[in-house]
């Protein structure tokens, strides 16, 4: 058996493709045009790399990007003043302060600062309290491209075992909301769990979160599992050779042994190509939400989750 690998990047393009054409409606019907503002703090190379993929996904969706980078020195008062500014800004729909931030800043402070109407991260203490009751609420991308591509894979979830391995408040325990919520039977692994492997055996959904890579062996996974790897590790290469600094080449992994799991697996995301696009998707997708929402109008059907 060879598991199918779930395509991440063709189906975040679909899902984006939609998006572009219902913000194009919203232009040609006068409704006006979603705004979203992404706050930077700092110089941190991999935020960097983050949020110009964001801002360029923004753009090609024809969503309008208001893009602020704060130098590191920034203080709390100076970026809590700030995101004010964009709450009450009407051309501002949705925000989103790039993670980390610098230790002498509250992250907390700066996240729930943000108006929970225009939280599209869905990191807001009200969006979490709503997500774990059951009530509309913003959900965080990532755990929310999971869920489509869990979804489109599997359809109906109902009664599933799903076990994710990871329980971050961004990934794993937002993760564990939504699958409750779509009535699966839900275990999560952590890094005290005594025996994750056991945990993974019983899943019919195994969604890896822990950010160490090749931690999720084949023979943890439950024949015909789908697999959901979120981890993206950075690892040296040495097939790759060397880099002009003489030390090995690298390359991005998961946190699933991919190529063995593709033996045992029913279907499976590849890193890179996996979860990440559908990050990105999911946060226009977001954007859209708050738009609409904000305007009082229901989301388009097409963008349905
Ligand atoms: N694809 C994407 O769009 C996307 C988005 C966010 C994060 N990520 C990646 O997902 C991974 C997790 O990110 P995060 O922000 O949730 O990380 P985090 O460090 O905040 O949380 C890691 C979680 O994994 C658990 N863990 C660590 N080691 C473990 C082990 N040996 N066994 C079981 N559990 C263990 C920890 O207890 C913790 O709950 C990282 O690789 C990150 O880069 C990917």
């Amino acid at each position: 058996m060879t598991a199918r690998i779930i395509d991440g990047r063709e189906r975040a393009h679909r899902l984006r493709a939609k998006i572009k054409d219902t913000v194009s409606s919203f232009k040609q019907d006068g409704l006006g045009t979603p705004g979203l503002a992404v706050v930077l703090v700092g110089s941190d190379p991999a935020s960097e790399v983050y949020v110009r993929s964001k801002l360029r996904a923004t753009e090609e969706a024809g969503i309008q990007s208001f893009s602020h980078h704060f130098e590191d020195t920034v203080t709390q008062a100076d970026l809590l003043a700030f995101v004010e500014r964009l709450n009450t800004d009407p051309a501002v729909h949705g925000i989103l302060v790039q993670l980390p931030l610098p230790a002498h800043i509250d992250k907390l402070a700066v996240i729930n600062a943000i108006a929970p109407d225009k939280d599209v991260d869905g990191f807001h203490l009200e969006n979490v309290g709503r997500l774990a009751t059951g009530q509309p609420s913003f959900i965080p991308c990532t755990p929310l491209g999971c869920l489509m591509l869990l979804r489109e894979e599997l359809g109906d979830l109902r009664g599933r075992v799903a076990t994710i391995v990871g329980c971050s408040n961004i990934v794993g325990h937002p993760m564990a909301e939504l699958l409750l919520k779509n009535e699966c039977t839900v275990l999560i692994a952590h890094e005290y769990t005594r025996d994750t492997g056991a945990l993974v055996r019983q899943a019919d959904i195994v969604v890896a979160a822990a950010g160490v890579p090749g931690l999720i062996k084949a023979d943890w996974l439950k024949p015909g599992a789908c697999v959901i790897d979120v981890g993206i590790n950075r690892v040296a290469a040495p097939e790759k050779g060397l880099a002009d600094d003489g030390a090995p080449k690298t390359k991005l992994v998961g946190d699933v042994d991919f190529a063995a799991a593709l033996a045992v697996a029913d279907a499976i995301t590849p890193v890179p190509g996996g979860v990440g696009p559908m990050t990105i998707a999911c946060l226009l997708l977001n954007t859209v939400d708050a738009f609409c929402t904000q305007a009082g109008r229901a989301k388009p059907a097409c963008l349905a989750a």
